[in-house]
């Protein structure tokens, strides 16, 4: 192998210096060079394609059937876009003991079955690992363990034992003896991962690599796998309950933002495969501040109650608090609903809430935020087995959310019978047993809780 030396590069133009320095010699940013291997560039690249590559033609290029690997956890699965593939290389974030070591001891076990697998482990020793496989009940589970941190062991480990899949907890734990630099900088880390993840590519492995959340919430530092890899899961969940989220973030091989819910229980995960169920509470009768939104988690509509506190304002400058919703969202629909509905919420705080720890992204909860303020402030409650959803517009216009028919058929299915949505959302055809609501202007959904 060529002999590699250090050296230093900038992260945000790729300029080189030999010495580190506060700035970079290129671009003048301040403090973005990281220690780098300067392989030369046969060595590097030689190793991506197997060969050196010529010029081809597409469809002159051959592909191999990408059958996918099934985990044996149907919510895995459903992340991923329906298993893991060959060559593919996966990134699994999130916070410290969310459950990212057991989802993957489970999915191991489950794998190792059919396909050679490898569980390379830097934060915990063999024993930890066989500690937990107890408790999960997997102690004959056919996997193979390797405590071990250094990256050039690592490799070696799996040319001798050519594994089909390679578990690394975590990234940030293994380095190479080419830099010098820390374990889990940003240096090591990226450089690690880009050697393991061509040793994937090379070999056709899947490698599933554990990530560290920073203070930031950025996987491994800023930002530096997410391009590396083909897969970025991140593993959420609030740590008070026992719901555990993993959501694809980036996808290769599947479409992102895909949703899968697990329960993290005694005995390791458990998929829930009807979840929308528990992020409703149960209130016999209605109550205000409460509205319940379809929200569309990749594939599959979720049914959220979302909750509204509005209360006069105790001193000081009102407060806006949004624990699972967009912060600036909610900023920015107080003021429509004050200009285009009328209702002042100047003098009161107002804190809003998605239950059960999940995080909705999409504008589509909009109306359903815009509802429960209201409802709070009047405190008037929503008619029961009411369900709202729709994007809100600066104009206090409500436009249409994508796929309304699903996200109805959901609710439908759970027992709602009313629906305020998008005037443009709504069915041609009335739905059996139930009440459709269409609006185009906020001030006709907040209509609906006048006295
Ligand atoms: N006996 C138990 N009963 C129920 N849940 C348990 C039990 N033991 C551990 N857990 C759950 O497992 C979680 C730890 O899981 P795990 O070690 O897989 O997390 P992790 O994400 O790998 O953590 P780290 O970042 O420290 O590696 C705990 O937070 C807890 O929720
Ligand atoms: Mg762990």
């Amino acid at each position: 192998m060529a002999k590699s030396k250090t050296l230093y590069a900038c992260t945000e133009c790729g300029g080189q210096a030999p010495k580190w320095q506060g700035q970079c010699p290129h671009c003048g940013a301040w403090n973005t060079l990281v220690e780098t291997v300067a392989t030369p560039a046969p060595a590097r690249f030689e190793s991506v394609a197997g060969t050196r590559s010529s010029v081809t033609p597409l469809a002159a290029v051959k592909t191999r059937a990408s059958s996918r690997i099934a985990t044996g956890l149907e919510e895995f699965d459903r992340v991923l876009g329906g298993g893991l593939v060959a060559g593919g290389v996966i990134l699994l974030g999130g916070d410290p003991g969310i459950g990212k070591s057991t989802l993957l001891l489970q999915a191991g076990a489950a794998l190792g079955a059919a396909h050679r697998t490898l569980y390379v482990t830097g934060e915990e020793s063999a024993e930890q690992i066989a500690l937990r496989a107890q408790r999960l009940a997997l102690v004959n589970a056919p996997i193979e363990l390797l405590a071990e941190v250094q990256l050039e062991a690592i490799v070696a480990a799996i040319n001798a034992t050519s594994p089909e899949i390679v578990v690394i907890d975590s990234v940030q734990t293994v380095y190479t003896e080419a830099l010098t630099s820390a374990p889990g900088s940003v240096a090591q880390v990226r450089e690690c991962a880009a050697q393991l993840t061509r040793l994937a590519k090379q070999r056709g492995i899947v490698v599933l690599f554990v990530g560290h959340v920073t203070k930031e919430g950025a996987i491994a530092g800023p930002r530096v796998l997410e391009h590396i890899v083909d897969t970025v899961l991140y593993f959420e969940g609030d740590p008070h309950s026992s719901l555990r989220l993993v959501r694809a973030i980036k996808n290769r091989f599947g479409a992102a933002n895909e949703l899968g819910v697990f329960a993290m229980t005694e005995r390791g995960l458990r998929g829930v495969s009807n979840p929308s169920a528990l992020f409703l509470s149960q209130h016999a009768e209605g109550v205000a501040g409460s509205a319940v939104v379809a929200t569309l988690e990749g594939s599959r509509p979720l049914l959220v109650e979302v909750q509204a506190l509005v209360d006069p304002v105790q001193g000081g400058m009102p407060r806006r608090l949004a624990v699972g919703l967009d912060a600036q969202r909610l900023a920015l629909l107080l003021a429509v609903l004050h200009r285009h509905g009328g209702v002042e919420t100047g003098g009161y705080d107002v804190f809003v809430n998605a239950v059960g720890g999940v995080r909705i992204l999409e504008p589509a909860a909009d109306l359903a935020v815009l509802m429960a303020v209201c409802s709070s402030l009047r405190n008037k409650p929503l008619p029961r087995k009411t369900l709202v959803f729709g994007e809100v517009g600066l104009a206090g216009e409500v436009r249409p959310v994508q796929r309304g028919q699903e996200r109805i058929r959901e609710a439908a299915k759970l027992g709602f019978e009313r629906f305020v949505i998008p005037n443009l959302n709504k069915p041609k055809q009335p739905v059996d047993k139930t009440e459709l609501i269409g609006v185009d202007r906020v001030d006709e959904a907040l209509a609906l809780l006048r006295d």
